[in-house]
């Protein structure tokens, strides 16, 4: 999904194809994830921010139950559909999530009816950036405000969850649309995944003389894949035999103890999630008191421990990770749920050109896809622009 579109083109590639105005045109965005990985679903915190690259869909309600769904990047063609009876996994590629809210939003009780919409995305799917949830999320923030539900913001990402959990078969958590809904403009979303506290953090790495560099290494990766639920599984092993409700009721000052009563795989899982949710209150923590510049050992830290305790990371996420590195980057990670997709940079704005180019020769040196390489700064979440 490469296409970038204003909301005026979009409105009229709607009227060109459905012969009508759309009743508005709504965006949501990606996500980068700073720090706080596979902490979500263990009720733990999550700092991610909201990117400036989004889905945006031009969307009007119908009187009948039909869906008719059409992207201005080509990818299906027109896919029409039915939300009377209609069965969690219907639908083609990226349709799935527009068809998957409506679902979730109708089981929620939500008198939801068919819809004409068309969907323009600039966030590149696969690359860990939560391109799917941008579409769930401008989707869902569409319909919540044209059918009058007014659902707040904590309900709507859990009724995206239920989306992704049961429409389209992936296991994730909350984290992805609560960035893409609740994010702001220069600032983290700090998130406690247990009761969906927000509290959030400037963040302003330009101010440090610093850029935040995505790179996407262009595998490819879908958790709805068995990795993912694995991992998943494991921590969910590792809470029931700790007696506890969720990992996030675990301390760094358990492990010990924890050692000796989990298998050794259980425990590296474990002490990953525990460690990182450590991680992630030391980095607002830091972030308040020294600004970005200090998150550097941080982010390295996280990257090691969901390479060797998790074991989500690949050999080219951790290419970029010590390559960005090695040519002056502060500190580097992979983002995202792993197996593929991106790493983040932390790098001092006069090394950019040489941490890219770093990049770009090691990957090409190693066999691999040329990544594509790119600044992020936090941006606004969910909202409606015509
Ligand atoms: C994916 C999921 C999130 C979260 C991350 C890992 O992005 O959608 O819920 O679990 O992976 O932190």
């Amino acid at each position: 999904m490469t296409a970038t579109n204003d909301a005026t083109t979009i409105a009229q590639r709607f009227r060109e194809t459905f012969g009508a105005d759309p009743d508005g045109v709504w965006q949501a965005p990606g996500r980068v994830n700073l720090i706080g990985e596979h902490t979500d679903y263990n009720e733990g915190f999550v700092l991610p921010f909201a990117i400036d690259k989004t889905a945006k869909v031009a969307l009007r309600l119908r009187a009948d139950s039909n869906v008719r769904l059409l992207s201005t990047f080509g990818g299906h063609g027109l896919v029409e559909a039915s939300l009377d009876g209609l069965e969690p996994g219907t639908g083609q590629g990226w349709t799935h999530y527009p068809l998957g809210v409506a679902w979730a939003l109708r089981e929620r009780g939500v008198d939801v009816p068919g819809f004409d919409v068309l969907l323009d995305s600039d966030v590149p799917s696969g690359a860990g950036l939560s391109s799917s949830h941008a579409i769930e999320c401008a989707v869902i923030t569409a319909l919540n405000e044209l059918t009058g539900a007014g659902l707040a913001a904590e309900d709507l990402v859990l009724v995206t969850q239920r989306a992704e959990n049961i429409f389209v078969g992936a296991p994730t958590g909350i984290m992805d649309q609560s960035a893409s809904l609740r994010g702001a403009k220069g600032h983290a979303v700090f998130l406690d995944c247990r009761d969906q506290h927000v509290e959030l953090v400037p963040f302003d790495a330009e101010a440090s003389g610093l850029v935040l560099l995505v790179i996407d290494t262009k595998v490819s990766h879908s958790h709805a894949d068995g990795g993912y639920a694995s991992r998943r599984a494991s921590c969910e092993l590792g809470a029931q035999v700790l007696g506890v409700r969720a990992l996030r009721d675990v301390g760094v000052e358990d492990l010990e103890e924890a050692a000796g009563v989990l298998d050794e795989t259980t425990l590296r899982r474990v002490r990953h999630v525990v460690t990182e949710n450590d991680r992630v209150l030391q980095t607002v923590e830091l972030l308040g008191s020294q600004g970005p510049a200090s998150i550097g050992q941080l982010l390295d830290a996280s990257h090691a421990s969901m390479r060797d305790d998790f074991e989500i990371s690949c050999p080219e996420l951790d290419l970029a990770v010590d390559t960005s590195k090695e040519h002056g980057a502060i500190g580097a990670r992979m983002t995202g749920g792993g197996f593929g997709g991106s790493a983040i940079a932390l790098t001092p704005v006069g090394l950019q050109q040489q941490v890219r180019d770093g990049v770009v020769r090691a990957f090409a040196g190693a066999g691999f896809t040329e990544p594509d390489i790119f600044a992020v700064t936090p941006a606004a979440g969910a909202l409606r622009l015509a």
